[in-house]
């Protein structure tokens, strides 16, 4: 099909997953550093600043692997703590060197930079001062985010605040993600913080000046109950609340569902909260970013199919790329969605390593390619029904530091080998480019 004119097609990635390079150039550690470091914590004990795939130094090396893909747009985020130490105060000239050059080097490689504020890599030392629990976070966040409107507002195009804010959950409720603590409590009120100092970005985006154009990312992992039986659907229903309604019924929607505060209520795990953060969230964003993987098949008697989301799942075997579409269609109608969307991560993880094939030398990734035709044929047919999607990018440009499973989860078109840092196409890469060439009608 041939896609619209400026569509974007792009890859993703992140700053604590691929920069490596330990704290080289003055970056502050972040609370993946120190997560890292607990035994037992990232699976084969990886960690972001050994084992990421130091596009810090390689930058070079992943624009021209962009650039030979053939993609007009890059998903990446800025590590908070590489331009700002402490969270807060004294900026480090290096970071700021640094994010200039590869947001000026993408541009003149036709390259459009959609960079993310916050993807997951709070500074360490804003941890110390009660991290994301702390309403302080709010402040912290809207001041940073200022400053990158500042510095370089003139020549980014696309602007994320928060890329799933679920992640602070599963850090401070679940104990998954860093900073690692299990308390329901703190994870409710963490993700009401972000949630709201995600409004406070899109606030100082607006008094910036900054040109350019702000959404709010979130991942939608649809529960699909396996019976009818009653328990199963108030399951899944439970669990949509709970992992993705939380965030996009307050974004997108009218509040926080009278569901989950009741049950928050009752479990005695309610945030506090203030009028002032919901006028915060209720501000106009320009776009919806959705990150869609699969969705989660839920039974109560049966064992679960499937992880509970996130990035870690061994046992989701089952894959529906094609379902992305009517994912996106449920949020439309659901809220009456009328902005332009970006499917702002889609791909395809393999536990463990994948292997060159002896004949050909390379991947042969053909699992990867069949998940990919199905989401990008279910992209075609949301363009077809005239839904305004602007963009894709594929989850991921390289193999990289996969948060708790470490190097163990691959995810990249092309191949890292993390001990020399060398990238390789897979085959998939090859088929994203031609998808890309003949969407574009060439
Ligand atoms: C998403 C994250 C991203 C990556 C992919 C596989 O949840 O946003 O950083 O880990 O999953």
């Amino acid at each position: 099909m041939r896609y619209p004119e400026g569509f974007k097609f792009g890859v993703a990635t992140s700053s604590a997953q691929v920069e490596g390079c330990g704290l080289d150039g003055g970056r502050g550690p972040s609370i993946w550093d120190a997560f890292a470091l607990r035994p037992g914590a990232v699976k084969d004990g990886a960690t972001p600043g050994k084992n990421a795939c130091d596009s810090y130094r390689l930058f070079d090396v992943d624009l021209w692997n962009m650039e030979d893909l053939g993609v007009n747009a890059y998903r990446m985020s800025i590590s908070w703590g590489r331009v700002l130490p402490q969270g807060t105060g004294q900026l480090n000239q290096a970071g700021v060197d640094y994010y200039r050059r590869c947001f000026e080097k993408l541009l003149s490689a036709g390259i459009a930079p959609n960079v993310t504020l916050y993807h997951w890599d709070l500074p360490q030392a804003l941890e110390d001062r009660g991290g994301w629990v702390n309403r302080d976070s709010v402040r912290w966040f809207q001041d940073y985010a200022d400053l990158m409107f500042r510095l370089y507002g003139d020549i980014v195009p696309t602007w994320v605040t928060v890329n799933e804010p679920i992640a602070t959950y599963v850090g401070y409720g679940l104990g998954a993600f860093a900073p690692g603590y299990t308390n329901k409590r703190w994870g409710n009120q963490a993700r009401h913080n972000v949630m709201t100092a995600s409004g406070a970005g899109v606030e100082a985006f607006r008094s910036s000046g900054a040109k350019g154009e702000i959404g709010v990312v979130i991942d939608i992992w649809k529960r699909v109950p396996l019976t009818d039986a009653p328990e199963d659907l108030a399951l899944a229903m439970d669990e949509d609340e709970e992992n993705w309604k939380f965030y996009t019924d307050r974004l997108l929607g009218t509040g926080y569902s009278p569901y989950i505060l009741d049950k928050f209520e009752k479990e005695g795990t309610l945030m506090d909260m203030q009028d002032e953060d919901f006028r915060l969230t209720d501000l106009p964003i320009d776009f919806y970013g959705m990150n869609y993987y699969n969705t989660v098949p839920v039974s109560v008697k049966k064992q679960r199919e499937a992880a509970s989301g996130g990035n870690f799942a061994e046992d989701r075997r089952v894959s529906h790329p094609e379902k992305l579409s009517e994912v996106l269609k449920m949020i439309i109608k659901m809220y009456g969605l009328n902005i332009p969307v970006y499917i702002t991560e889609n791909g395809f993880g393999h536990a463990g390593e994948e292997t060159a094939d002896l004949a050909t030398g390379i991947i042969q990734d053909d699992d990867r390619i069949e998940y990919l035709k199905g989401a990008l044929s279910s992209v075609e047919s949301l363009l077809r029904d005239g839904i305004d999607i602007r963009g894709y990018y594929l989850w991921t440009l390289m193999d990289n530091f996969e948060w708790g499973a470490g190097n163990t989860y691959k995810y990249g078109l092309l191949h890292t080998d993390f001990d020399t840092l060398r990238r390789t196409w897979k085959k998939s890469a090859y088929w994203y480019r031609d998808y890309i060439n003949s969407a574009r009608g060439k």
